[in-house]
């Protein structure tokens, strides 16, 4: 069983760690805004496995660092995770939420509802596009 709750935003940064910078060290995960933003995790049998950070601008919303840990992807948490945050949103009054994805997960955005939008770009030797899903209400 898998449930998702709010958390705090330190509890974030091993996950994106693991799943996304490997290579880099714990304190470098920190976003400079994280403060500001709102922060979910899933829990696997009570352990932290996902995680995914929301930043609210007026009816607009932008997620980053969505993570699961590397042994459990593929199970379906990243989708249950990124519903809840939908479902979220729309009681919110958000009407817009999007991401600027790694080229390398567009499908899995895809397969929740999200559009591709502008042309992809690299930073920091990554290749990203902006991805955006109309919340309905
Ligand atoms: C991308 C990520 C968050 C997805 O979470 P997940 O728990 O693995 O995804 P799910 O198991 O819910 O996958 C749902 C579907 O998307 C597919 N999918 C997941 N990740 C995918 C990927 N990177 N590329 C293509 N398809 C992918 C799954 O195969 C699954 O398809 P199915 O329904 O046909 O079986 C997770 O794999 C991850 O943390 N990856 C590394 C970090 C990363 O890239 N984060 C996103 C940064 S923008």
């Amino acid at each position: 069983m898998a449930i998702v709750e709010q958390i705090f935003p330190a509890l974030t940064w091993r996950i994106r760690k693991l799943a996304m910078y490997p290579e880099k060290e714990i304190k470098e995960m920190a976003l400079p805004n994280d403060f500001d933003g709102i922060h979910f995790g899933l829990y696997h049998n009570y352990e932290l496995t996902g995680v995914v950070s929301l930043f609210e601008k007026g009816t607009t919303a932008q997620f980053r660092k969505m993570a699961v840990l590397p042994g459990d992807q593929g199970k379906g948490f990243g989708t249950q995770l990124l519903q809840y945050v939908i479902d979220f949103c729309k009681q919110e009054g958000i009407q817009l939420l999007w991401c600027n994805a790694r080229t390398s997960a567009i499908e899995f955005y895809k397969k929740i509802g999200f559009v591709t939008t502008g042309e992809p770009y690299l930073q920091d030797q990554l290749a990203y596009i902006r991805m955006e899903i109309k919340v309905e209400v």
